[in-house]
């Protein structure tokens, strides 16, 4: 039978992340515990499924404040529902095809010119004479179009 709640060792042990990054994301506001009457933190088993999605959606690129923006709309005295979470699921849903399409995009031009100021593919002559693609930013600007660049793509 499953425990009610858990430690933060069990927390970061079922998670696989350190215990540094369990008290990161509580200071976040992404996690919420209780404490002990010795001043220990207790977590419901709610919170393996937010570090569940925290892991999930910084692997599509969205950052930890975003992803606390997105829990702060959760209801604060009870583990989300899976309503809450089809809502969260819609709610990135445009930012998470926008990353699919950039992401078939790299798939698909990877053997064209993506703008990159090397010059060194022959269609980098038509793509990109010159390396007028620079005026637009640093990087490969046909994979990362203006002002979406690496670190940009909010
Ligand atoms: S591939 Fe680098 S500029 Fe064309």
């Amino acid at each position: 039978m499953a425990q009610d709640l858990l430690t933060i060792g069990e927390v970061a042990h079922r998670s696989g992340l350190a215990v540094s990054a369990i008290r990161h994301y509580e200071s976040l506001g992404l996690l919420a515990s209780t404490r002990t009457g010795g001043n220990q933190r207790r977590f419901a088993r709610s919170a393996l499924r937010r570090i569940a999605v925290v892991q999930a959606a910084q692997r599509v690129g969205l950052s930890l404040a975003e992803i606390g923006e997105a829990f702060a709309a959760f209801p604060p005295d009870h583990a989300p529902t899976k309503r809450d979470w089809v809502r969260l699921g819609r709610r990135w849903g445009p930012r998470l095809d926008a990353r699919i399409a950039q992401l078939e995009q790299v798939r698909d031009g990877l053997a064209l010119c993506v703008g990159c100021g090397c010059l060194s593919m022959r269609q980098c002559a038509i793509y990109n004479p010159g390396d007028v693609l620079a005026g637009e930013g640093a990087g490969p600007r046909r994979i990362f179009p203006r002002d979406a660049g690496p670190g940009r793509e909010r």
